[in-house]
């Protein structure tokens, strides 16, 4: 595992992007996993500046997002799809096609989940998934007690996870959907290689345990420790705690 730790989470998305812009100009077609929370906010600012510069050209990359909200569709407000569009779709040119996005809002939320884990498939896996980390140590919306064999599925949302969002549904917990879509553990560690993020020193505990502790169900991202291509990248405050 490679640790860069920098000033503060500006530093970490703007290192996010230039690595992910390297990773394009080798490969025009990279399969990229997507991330969504606050986190990624300056990631995708940089990422979309060094696109509109021509310092890297986006425009034949597929990317696929980790999760969305049960029942939500690309048009909610609150969804994961919006977000995305807001800060990163909307800003750089790709073809509509080349983003996919779990619809938490079909009937049959398994088909919808098995087709998206064989679309991932049938692209040949994810070169490059990006990621974030939630205070309770989830990855995506795969929350602890998560297996480290699991694929894209329908989870229930832990409290810490829903309190955490309730900051994007008018701080109403209540507003916070219980369940969501994720794209699995296993699946992630299939990709051929990962980055982490993280800032703040609300997550300091957390990475604490990721980084020091040992691998344990209960804190989902501690099976990444298994990966052979992982960089973590933290920003002071978050890697505070580290000794
Ligand atoms: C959500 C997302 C995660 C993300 C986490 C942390 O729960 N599903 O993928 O890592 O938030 O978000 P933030 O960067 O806002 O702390």
């Amino acid at each position: 595992m490679k640790l860069i730790i920098l000033k503060d989470y500006k530093d970490v998305g703007t290192k996010a992007a230039e690595l992910v812009s390297k990773d394009i100009i080798k490969n025009k077609n990279l399969v990229l996993g997507l991330a969504t929370g606050e986190t990624m906010i300056p990631f995708y600012r940089s990422l979309v500046s060094l696109i509109n510069n021509k310092k890297v050209d986006a425009s034949e990359i597929k990317t696929f997002n980790l999760d969305e909200y049960v029942v939500f569709d690309k048009k909610n407000k609150n969804g994961y799809y919006y977000f995305m569009n807001k800060h990163l779709f909307s800003k750089i040119r790709i073809p509509a096609e080349n983003i996919n996005f779990l619809n938490g809002n079909v009937k049959n939320l398994d088909l919808e989940c098995r087709n998206y884990e064989n679309s991932i498939k049938k692209n040949g896996g994810i070169d490059l998934q990006i990621l974030g980390i939630g205070r309770d140590g989830h990855i995506g919306f795969n929350e602890p007690g998560s297996s480290s064999k699991s694929r894209t599925r329908e989870v229930l949302l832990s409290r810490i996870t829903r309190k955490d969002n309730s900051r994007f549904f008018d701080g109403k917990i209540s507003k916070v959907p219980k369940k969501a879509l994720t794209v699995g553990i296993g699946t992630i560690m299939k990709s051929k290689k990962i980055i982490l993020l993280a800032s703040g020193v609300s997550k300091a505990k957390i990475v604490h345990r990721f980084l020091h502790g040992s691998i344990d169900k209960n804190i989902p991202a501690s099976f990444l420790k298994k990966h052979r291509n992982i960089t973590v990248i933290l920003d002071k405050e978050a890697a505070s705690e580290l000794d």
